[in-house]
């Protein structure tokens, strides 16, 4: 019988150090948002907001993500900087996740700071509960500001999109009246956790009876700022630390960015030994209606970042409207909607400066804008030229406002194809994405970084279709290997490892080495792609395996061999 790699055996076991192994599964659900009140939803493993993931710094996050919802879907690691093919964003980092099906996505190099992570591509489920936080503690606690406890705080609009009746805004998946109080000690030092996972909802957060300390943005520790609210555009984060020194019982309470008087969900801060009852849920805190809010101007990058060049290597507009199409209006970026738009081209090692500028009035005009693989450094701060905010995602106020316009800075590290997008979930629908692509092959394997799914690595990519159909018994589909034109590929199907085996310098291998055979060989085609048509035996005994499959290319470069990225697939 053939064997895979022969040499395996003879190889040193060592795996990508300190990996943490993590499942997470979607699935359709329910969720109790206050006593007697239950809502449909879509969520990861059963929870809303989902269960947080949590590593230190230096660690890798291996994700098996199970989709069990009736239609496909990938996860988003909103803010990180991935690789392109752990972005999560259909057809652009892979195919998606079929029903039924699986991906396995292995994070590397993760940013300290507080993060989340949703679906992508499949608007509408933003708005079904599959949200959940990422939290990176530093690998240095003292990178940290000092903190007694700490609570995550997700906010979020619901919708009622798969119908019951409730709708409403949740703090961590619950309403005003089903909150579990954040219970405080008076000296503690409480750090919270701002997030803002909504649909379409831009909030400002502030806790009656205390200032906060702003310390990070967006994940990245930032100069302290002391306010008494925060404005949160979908997608961003605060850190935010409280002094508790006002003992009570207080409301954590969050309005719209566009009318402060009016509380739509709050959470309970209470003092150990404070007896008075929570708050009234539409109590609205005079930090929340009038106080001082903070900007993008007070923050200053607290560790160093790289700083603002005078001369950037590209300077690209990003003009934010509106304009009629054939189905009504579109929401657009430089006047393209999605997807018919021009690619943004930079490349590798570029700084680009990017100046948003909203043309419209109104507050239907509010737009948190992403850049999914890159951080902006923001322009016009407190940190000046050499200190500068870096964020994921700035709110881009309406024309009129302060803050209608902002000129961000990029680094282009990363290689690839990238949205560039508002996070609002109907202009996302409506067309405000935009993609910005890396001229040139920074990895050198052939495949230009704009279509290779692995762009910054050499290396065979297994690409299952998401195409649920075709993993039912006796059914027919194809696995291609996506490498380099005019090189072997074959590829093995087995029954996974737990753990990948390193294999230097061939890289990682996925399989049993004593239960995979070769399935077959290809050669590359123009496109860069392998294609192995199976037919799956028409055999009920098989339903529910799990079939791990990898691939080994041949290249010219040194190694001779390469082995694949690694992927799975579940038998129906
Ligand atoms: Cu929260 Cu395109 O992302
Ligand atoms: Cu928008």
């Amino acid at each position: 019988m053939h064997r895979f790699l022969p040499c395996l055996l003879l190889a040193a076991g060592s795996v990508a150090a300190q990996a943490v192994d993590v499942t997470v599964t979607a699935a359709p659900g329910t969720a109790t948002v206050e006593p007697g009140v239950t809502v449909n939803a879509w969520l990861y493993d059963g929870l809303l907001p989902g269960t947080p993931l949590r590593v230190t710094q230096g660690q890798t996050l291996r994700v098996r993500f199970r989709n069990q919802l009736p239609e496909a879907t990938m996860i988003h690691w909103h803010g990180q900087p991935v690789p392109l093919g752990m972005d999560g964003v259909p057809d652009i980092s892979r195919p998606s996740v079929a029903p039924g099906q699986e991906f396995l996505y292995e994070l590397t190099h993760l940013e300290p700071g507080t993060y989340w992570f949703h679906p992508h591509g499949h608007e509408a489920q933003l708005d079904v509960g599959l949200a959940s936080a990422l939290i990176v503690d530093p690998a240095n606690p003292t990178d940290d500001p000092p903190f007694d406890v700490e609570h995550t705080v997700l906010l979020d609009d619901w919708n009622d999109p798969l119908g019951g009746g409730w709708t409403g805004h949740l703090l961590n998946g619950r309403s005003s009246n089903g909150q579990v109080p954040i219970d405080v000690q008076a000296g503690q030092r409480l750090r919270l956790r701002l997030i803002n996972v909504a649909a379409v909802t831009n909030y400002v957060v502030a806790l009656d009876g205390h200032p906060m300390t702003v310390t990070h943005a967006d994940g990245g520790r930032v100069q302290p700022v002391a306010v008494q609210a925060v404005p949160l555009g979908i997608g961003e984060r605060y850190d935010v630390i409280v002094d508790c020194n006002n003992p009570g019982v207080w409301s954590l309470a969050a309005a719209s960015i566009t009318n402060r008087n009016a509380t739509l969900v709050r959470g309970i801060v209470r003092y150990v030994g404070q007896a008075q009852p929570p708050p009234a849920p539409g109590l609205v805190p005079a930090n929340l209606a009038t106080g001082s809010l903070l900007g993008y101007a007070q923050l200053a990058s607290y560790f160093p970042v790289r700083p603002i060049t005078p001369a950037p290597d590209r300077t690209l507009p990003a003009a934010l409207g509106m304009q009629m199409g054939p189905g009504g209006a579109l929401n657009t970026i430089n006047g393209e909607a999605w997807p018919n738009v021009t690619p943004m081209q930079v490349a590798l090692g570029d700084d680009v400066q990017m100046t948003f500028t909203n043309t419209l009035m109104g507050n239907g005009q509010y737009h948190p804008m992403h850049v999914h693989g890159h951080f902006f450094r923001l322009l016009g701060t407190a940190g000046g030229t050499l200190a500068p905010p870096r964020k994921d995602t700035i709110l881009i106020r309406p024309l009129g406002q302060a803050g209608s316009t902002a000129t961000v800075q990029m680094h282009m590290d990363n290689p690839g194809r990238w949205l560039l997008h508002c996070h609002h979930m109907m202009h996302m629908m409506n067309g405000m994405m935009a993609v910005v692509e890396y001229l040139g092959d920074s990895d050198g394997d052939g495949l230009p970084d704009r279509s290779d799914y692995e762009p910054d690595r050499a290396l065979p990519v297994v690409v299952v279709q998401d195409d649920a159909a075709r993993f039912v018994i006796g059914a027919a589909g194809v696995i291609s290997a996506q490498w380099t034109p005019g090189q072997i590929v074959a590829l093995y199907f087995g029954a996974p490892l737990p753990a990948p085996f390193a294999w230097p310098p061939f890289g990682d291998v996925w399989l049993d080495p004593l239960q995979h055979a070769p399935f077959g060989l290809g050669l590359v085609a123009p496109n860069g792609s392998a294609d192995f048509a199976y037919v799956l035996p028409n055999d009920p005994q098989q339903i529910g395996q799990r079939i791990g499959l990898q691939a080994l290319g041949t290249t010219p470069l040194p190694a001779g061999l390469l082995t694949s990225t690694f992927q799975a697939f579940v038998v129906h």
